[in-house]
């Protein structure tokens, strides 16, 4: 789906934004090339800063922002020559302010040996009341990004960096350098965070033969354990209802289910839970939120990536949304549907969930707690009852005008 706007010089570089549509999606891809036309980068992700500095009343303020969706790849970026030489990705945005990722190899591995940003204080946005309007350059060599070669490194946990007075967090990441081909590879390294917890068990009914359209998804049984415990307990059929362009120009619709045998892991923190699900053309992580005030966790976030199809113009499609508010259950209790959801994550996206029941922080014993069922299932539930009672009220009107209709027959024949 992401269409390349290549521009050329010494060094290519190329910035492919996340969608063709516009409105499509909320996160980027950062893509650099050497002088052949070849990718040596590819990076994605979602960054936060959070930035202390001095006001002109002598205070100290913290201000936190998201990598705006003005961010591009800065021409700085080069790819390295020799086995030696690092690559380098800068992404700039805003008025004077970078980011930037150094890469080095070896023969088996590569790293973010180097995490550097730049930040000009001279930007009010982002800076307001700031004492000084210069440029501050910090950059940590403590990133914890290295990844086998020819593989993707994938990191779904935000992971901070902290460096000077400013901690850059990085999640939703999946990045490679020194690219062997024309986009990532295949195969991942999964960050140790996102450490693998359970495979998963589909449940026994299994389509004899793959029908061409895909039938409601077989339901999948996942979970993510952690040394503490279980923090995610679910059993859903998955289904993904994406609207793309085709090569002509139109509007397509392809409808994927998740294999109920996608690999799965994730991870367990007090406030958020990850489920990831990569299957063969798909990668679908799963975020789970707790209000704390409300005491209920809920569906916060969904990303989602599926490998080029012959059907769409473009690349993959990428799309992530983490502001949703879906599945929302009592801490201790479990999320319980029977009914089809349909969860829209974006215009273009429809994340289908059949016969769900989903538990996530608080989960005794590897059981699911006490359910608390949908609102559709309440209606479901509903409609039985309503006829139930029409047709109680209607016996009783029955036998009202029999008994009624019996009196006065015995009170005729009594006059006779
Ligand atoms: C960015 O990080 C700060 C502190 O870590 C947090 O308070 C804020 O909500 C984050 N913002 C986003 C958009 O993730
Ligand atoms: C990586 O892939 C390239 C091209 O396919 C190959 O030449 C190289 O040997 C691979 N390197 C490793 C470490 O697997
Ligand atoms: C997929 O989404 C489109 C657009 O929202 C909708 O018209 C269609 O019915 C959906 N298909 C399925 C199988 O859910
Ligand atoms: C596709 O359609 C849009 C508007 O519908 C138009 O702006 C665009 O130029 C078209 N692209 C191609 C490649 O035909
Ligand atoms: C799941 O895996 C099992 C064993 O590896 C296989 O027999 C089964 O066909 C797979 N099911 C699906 C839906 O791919
Ligand atoms: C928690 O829920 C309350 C009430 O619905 C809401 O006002 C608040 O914004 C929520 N907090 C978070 C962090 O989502
Ligand atoms: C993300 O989901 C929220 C809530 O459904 C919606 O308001 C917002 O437009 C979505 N964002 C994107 C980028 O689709
Ligand atoms: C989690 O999944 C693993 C692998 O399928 C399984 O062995 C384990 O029993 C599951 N744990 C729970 C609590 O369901």
């Amino acid at each position: 789906m992401s269409t390349p706007h290549p521009f050329l010089k010494f060094v290519f570089l190329l910035l492919a934004v996340f969608g063709s549509q516009p409105h499509a999606a909320a996160a980027k891809k950062f893509e650099v090339k050497d002088g052949n036309n070849k990718t040596c980068i590819i990076a994605e992700l979602l960054m936060n800063f959070s930035v202390k500095y001095e006001t002109v009343d002598q205070k100290e303020n913290l201000v936190s922002f998201p990598l705006p969706e003005d961010a591009v790849v800065d021409g700085n970026s080069t790819c390295g020559k020799g086995s030696g030489e690092s690559s380098l990705l800068v992404v700039s945005f805003g008025t004077g302010h970078s980011v930037s990722f150094s890469f080095t190899r070896n023969l088996s591995v590569y790293n973010v040996e180097k995490l550097g940003a730049v930040y000009n204080l001279g930007d009010e946005h982002h800076f307001p009341d700031a004492r000084h309007n210069d440029s501050v350059r910090i950059s940590s060599e403590n990133t914890g990004i290295n990844a086998q070669i020819n593989t993707t490194y994938v990191c779904m946990t935000a992971q901070q960096i902290h460096m000077g007075n400013a901690t850059v967090t990085v999640s939703a990441t999946r990045i490679e350098a020194y690219v062997p081909g024309s986009d990532y590879s295949k195969e991942e390294t999964v960050c140790k965070a996102d450490k693998i917890s359970s495979t998963t068990v589909g449940s026994t009914t299994v389509a004899p033969t793959p029908p061409p359209i895909p039938e409601d998804p077989v339901s999948g049984k996942y979970n993510v354990t952690d040394s503490n415990g279980t923090c995610l307990l679910a059993q859903m059929g998955l289904q993904l209802n994406l609207t793309y362009i085709t090569k002509d120009n139109k509007t397509g619709v392809e409808i994927v289910n998740i294999d109920a045998n996608a690999t799965s892991s994730g991870f367990c923190e007090s406030t958020s839970v990850g489920l990831y699900l990569k299957s063969e053309r798909t990668f679908l992580w799963l975020l789970f939120s707790m209000n704390t005030s409300t005491k209920k966790s809920y569906l916060s976030g969904v990303s989602v990536r599926v490998d080029p199809f012959p059907e769409a113009a473009g690349g993959a499609i990428n799309i992530t949304n983490t502001s949703l508010n879906y599945l929302q259950a009592t801490l201790g209790k479990s999320y319980k549907c029977n009914s089809k959801q349909i969860l829209q994550v974006s215009p273009l996206l429809a994340l289908d969930v059949f016969k769900a029941q989903v538990q996530a922080f608080t989960i005794h014993n590897g059981k699911f707690g006490e359910a608390e069922e949908c609102l559709l299932d309440q209606n479901n539930m509903l409609i039985p009852i309503i006829v139930g009672a029409a047709l109680a009220g209607l016996v009783l009107i029955v036998l009202i005008a029999y008994l009624i209709g019996r009196k006065r027959s015995h009170a005729g024949y009594q006059t006779i």
